[in-house]
């Protein structure tokens, strides 16, 4: 992939880049929907990454190439105020983190920036936040800050989100692209930020599955579920629903704000269950727990969709106490993420092969991954 950016990187501009950073993608092992409410979350960084490559310019201008957009290409004015481009709505990412990290103190130059990665579209494995980590980083680098703190570039990618690409999302994403840790999941307590390595043991596999139903166009179902559990918290009177022990009585609040609170108070409990299930090998209570996830995902949240549902029963099935299933991700579409015992792992592939295919008649596309490093320079 390094050849491969260099080789973008001059036939476009002419010239070898100076510096090429990396983030990865990730996928939320358990804890879904928890990040915006102050809860818990348990992701793990993979090996599908976004890759940029810079050379600075002495005029402000930012010159970007998407070499995975068939060579898609845009430039914006450092020194005049960054506006979001409705026709290149890929390059909002850049531009927001250019934007708010110029507003956070950094001064850096201009750049010709070439984009290349392997992160599979519409799968919901955080290719948005892998570019902003990536082009952050780049950024902070030419500020003379390489060692720039990754909490605080994580949170900058955040509020990219939601200032330049309309999503109101969580945490999650950014901080475990930024701060993750090879070998292991990252469990985040997303009121403190603190982050807990969970080392995930040898002989587990991480399976991702990717539906072929795309994710996209549904941050107006993801910015209402927000709202759900914004409201949900004002009426028990609490900061947010991490605050929430136990789910309280139904009360007064509407059926649909109150199931979305029982999701989101269950899944922290589920969470912090499945960092010590991890911890501890335990594969059965895992799967438990991942599977308990999904039904509150598909019943309480109403994020999940048949062929989804399906998908995780065909996974589950295989797996039995081996491991576990669940949608991951945002929902409405995506991918299907299975912890699984490696001995297991070829039955519960071929179980997929066998009985699903996505909407349009095709096999799904399965990847094994690895848990990897959060946000670095690679030149
Ligand atoms: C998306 C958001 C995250 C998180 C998940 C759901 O990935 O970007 O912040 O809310 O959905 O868990």
């Amino acid at each position: 992939m390094i050849d491969a950016i260099n080789t973008l990187f001059r036939d476009s501009f002419g010239a070898s880049p100076t510096l090429i950073t990396r983030a990865p993608g990730r996928v939320n092992l358990i804890g879904e929907h928890t990040d915006y409410n102050d809860g818990f979350v348990l992701p793990c960084a993979i090996s599908k990454q976004t890759m940029v490559a810079v050379r600075p310019r002495d005029d402000g201008m930012v010159n970007i190439i998407a070499g995975d957009l068939n060579s898609a290409s845009t430039s914006f004015d450092l020194g005049v105020p960054i506006l979001t481009d409705a026709a290149a709505p890929w390059s909002n990412y850049v531009r927001g983190m250019a934007s708010l990290l110029q507003a956070e103190g950094l001064e850096f130059p201009g750049v010709d920036m070439a984009i290349h990665g392997d992160m599979p579209q519409g799968a919901g494995l955080s290719s948005s936040a892998a570019l902003e980590n990536a082009s952050g980083l780049a950024f902070a680098a030419l500020a003379g800050q390489p060692d720039f703190d990754r909490t605080r570039l994580a949170q900058v990618g955040q509020r990219t989100e939601h200032e330049f690409a309309g999503c109101k999302c969580g945490i999650m994403d950014q901080l475990v692209s930024a701060r993750a840790e090879a070998g292991s999941a990252l469990l985040i307590d997303c009121r403190s930020l603190e982050v807990t390595p969970v080392a995930i043991p040898d002989d587990i596999a991480i399976l991702i599955v990717h539906s072929g139903i795309s994710r996209g166009l549904v941050d107006g179902e993801y910015n209402a579920r927000r709202a759900q559990c914004e409201a949900a918290a004002a009426h028990y009177g609490v900061a947010a629903l991490r605050d929430l022990a136990t789910l309280p009585a139904q009360g007064s609040l509407n059926a649909v704000a109150w199931r979305r609170a029982r999701h989101v108070v269950t899944e922290n409990a589920r969470t912090l269950g499945a960092a010590e299930a991890l911890q501890a090998n335990d594969l059965a209570s895992l799967g438990q727990l991942m599977a308990a996830s999904h039904s509150s995902m598909r019943d309480d949240f109403e994020i999940t969709t048949p062929a989804i549902d399906w998908l995780v029963a065909i996974l589950a099935n295989a797996i039995g106490d081996a491991g576990g299933a669940r949608m991951t991700g945002g929902g409405f579409g995506g991918a299907v993420v299975a912890l699984v015992a490696k001995g297991r792992l070829d039955a519960a592939i071929d179980a997929v092969r066998q009985h699903y295919r996505t909407p349009d008649g095709h096999p799904a596309e399965i990847m094994v991954e690895q848990p990897k490093a959060g946000a670095s320079l690679i030149l």
